[in-house]
């Protein structure tokens, strides 16, 4: 297992919404994925992660799936869904599917028998609760518990044919899973080994550490200010999760070679992941943590905090540290959850754009761990220009200004603020093939408009230029097939104390890389000695005029024997 073949790839995740329209209803689809493989393909992705696909109400996005053993209609079929998996496959690439169970569309059949009366056979497949002792069900305050949905509200739903309340974490129309049901967990690997037998590479596990609950159901703290309680505590690394994990890797995985496995698991701790990740263990391969992306979150949702580079780096060696001997990393600055990095952690002005995408690209990709690509990131797409709240489309960005406006006394400007630098349709604008009106996506009227940047941020540009960003991710995802101790080195933070550069040493054997990279917009040196007369294997900028001093936003990988 040291061996694993996903430690020497790059994953790249396509969100099909955003990514191209094959026929005009302004919306990407399946074919338009077909079209575009060969830019995928010369960029060097080793996987394709495609975001939800399966048909959906589309509530959140294809988040909320009713049924998981087909294709939504607005992005194709089976037939072209297999014509995809062929197409990557022929190119090298594996293809994995999004797999999200800790809940379904409440338009599924399962919840829709669930919901029927109280002795269905599937009602317990969901998390159906009376009302609160000795209140009026369906009145304010009688929930079941006091949980706030992640999407604003209270996470119970009051259902008047049955006169109960069934737990959503996330939207009303995204009822939990029941996984204390055997039944549930047993129709969920039949499915998964549906898709492997149809000839898929492996899943991205959706809030996978949401799906073993404390069935006591406990209230939750409320934070000052707050309508609804955190009720993480009882559902976030739940008490048989690792038991549920090792079962599915037993059910649905034991006996077939060449997957790739990856948990989302918002709030996991570095303990907790060494554990899922641990091959002997046999959970996943690796975990989406959320940590370095919370960093400039602070203790007020509504109040932007700059990013501290002193901070993230603690955080990502953390992680280094802690995932050394046992594990592995995934390593991502983008997903269809977060806004852009380059308008986040670099600088998305015109002078700085390009070099400062590709910095990140540079640290990201070279710590120790599996890179993540997210579609327009090999670009340098940047957030789109929001204005006021009809703007956006986002399910979560919409239910949390409704919460944050109407029940906790914000005021719009504050909402939209941070919703406009941290809001999650910033990632699925479009993606920017060509400079024509609706930058290559679509014929007919994207559903979220195109970013106005298109006509100077877009593929075919880059493609035919050699110093640009695209061509900067080729060189780098190269730079992983070619240099071993990309994928296999060893991991030091250096310069922890410094607000301005990121720095590293990889070492695999009697090879040894320095990364730098310089967050900032002025120059900076490094002060680390030994690296005189290394070859400088990779830069965004010119080479450095004095040693180790880098210009704005630079980054630099040296190697030397040691
Ligand atoms: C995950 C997805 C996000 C979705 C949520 C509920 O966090 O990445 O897009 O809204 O789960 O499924």
């Amino acid at each position: 297992m040291t061996d694993s073949w996903w430690k020497k790839s790059v994953v790249y995740q396509i969100y099909p919404r955003s990514f191209a329209d094959s026929d005009g209803d302004g919306m990407g689809d399946l074919r338009g994925i077909i079209d575009h493989l060969d830019h995928l393909a010369e960029l060097g992705a080793d996987v394709l992660w495609l975001s939800p696909v399966y048909p959906s109400p589309q509530d959140d996005n294809g988040y909320d799936i009713s049924d998981y053993q087909d294709i939504e209609p607005l992005f194709g079929d089976l037939a072209t869904f297999d014509e995809l998996l062929a197409g990557a496959h022929e190119r090298g690439m594996k293809i994995i599917m999004d797999l999200v169970v800790n809940h379904s569309s409440d338009e599924h059949p399962w919840f829709l028998e669930s919901r029927s009366s109280t002795d269905n056979p599937k009602r317990d497949w969901y998390w159906w609760r009376p009302a609160r002792p000795g209140m009026q069900p369906g009145t304010p305050g009688a929930e079941p518990t006091n949980w706030g949905s992640v999407f604003g509200g209270s996470a119970w739903q009051f259902d008047e044919k049955t006169g109960e309340y069934y737990l959503h974490l996330f939207s009303a129309k995204q009822p939990d899973l029941n996984w204390e049901n055997p039944e549930v967990r047993q129709a969920v690997y039949a499915m998964m080994r549906w898709w492997l037998d149809r000839g898929v590479d492996g899943f991205r596990m959706d809030v996978i550490n949401m799906i073993s609950k404390d069935v006591s159901l406990p209230d939750g703290r409320l934070n000052a200010g707050s309508a609804y309680a955190d009720g993480s505590a009882a559902f976030i690394g739940g008490p048989r999760l690792h038991e549920f994990l090792q079962e599915m890797h037993r059910e649905v995985f034991e006996g077939r070679d060449g997957l790739l496995t990856v948990g989302e698991m918002p709030g996991v701790t570095v303990d907790e992941a060494i554990l899922h990740t641990d091959p002997d263990r046999r959970e996943v391969d690796m975990v989406f943590q959320f940590d370095h992306v919370w960093v400039d979150r602070g203790p007020d949702p509504w109040r932007l905090v700059p990013l501290q580079l002193t901070q993230l780096k603690a955080i990502l060696g953390r992680w280094q540290a802690g995932l050394a001997e046992a594990g592995w990393n995934s390593l991502y600055w983008n997903n269809h959850d977060q806004p852009r990095v380059v308008s986040r952690y670099g600088d998305d002005s015109p002078a700085h754009r390009a070099a400062s995408a590709k910095m990140l690209g540079t640290v990201l990709h070279l710590h120790r761990g599996t890179p993540y690509v997210y579609q327009g990131e090999e670009l340098g797409m940047t957030n789109y220009p929001f204005g006021g709240i009809d703007e956006f489309r986002d399910i979560e960005a919409l239910g949390q200004y409704r919460q944050a406006v109407e029940l906790e006394g914000r005021t719009p400007e504050e909402v939209l603020t941070v919703l406009r630098a941290r809001g999650r349709d910033n990632a699925r604008t479009p993606m920017q093939w060509d400079d024509s009106p609706n930058g290559g996506f679509s014929t007919g009227t994207p559903w979220l408009p195109v970013n106005p940047n298109h006509r100077e941020i877009n593929a075919h540009a880059q493609r035919a230029d050699p110093d640009s960003v695209f061509h900067y991710y080729r060189r780098l995802i190269e730079l992983r097939k070619t240099e071993p101790a990309v994928a296999g080195g060893d991991f030091t933070m250096l310069l922890p104390d410094d607000e301005r550069l990121y720095a590293f040493t990889r070492r695999l054997g009697g090879t040894e890389l320095l990364v730098i990279g310089n967050f900032s917009g002025v120059e900076a040196h490094a002060a680390i000695d030994g690296w005189d007369g290394a070859e400088l294997l990779l830069t965004n900028l010119d080479e450095p005029r004095t040693h180790l001093t880098l210009a704005p936003w630079q980054a630099v990988v040296y190697r030397r024997a040691v």
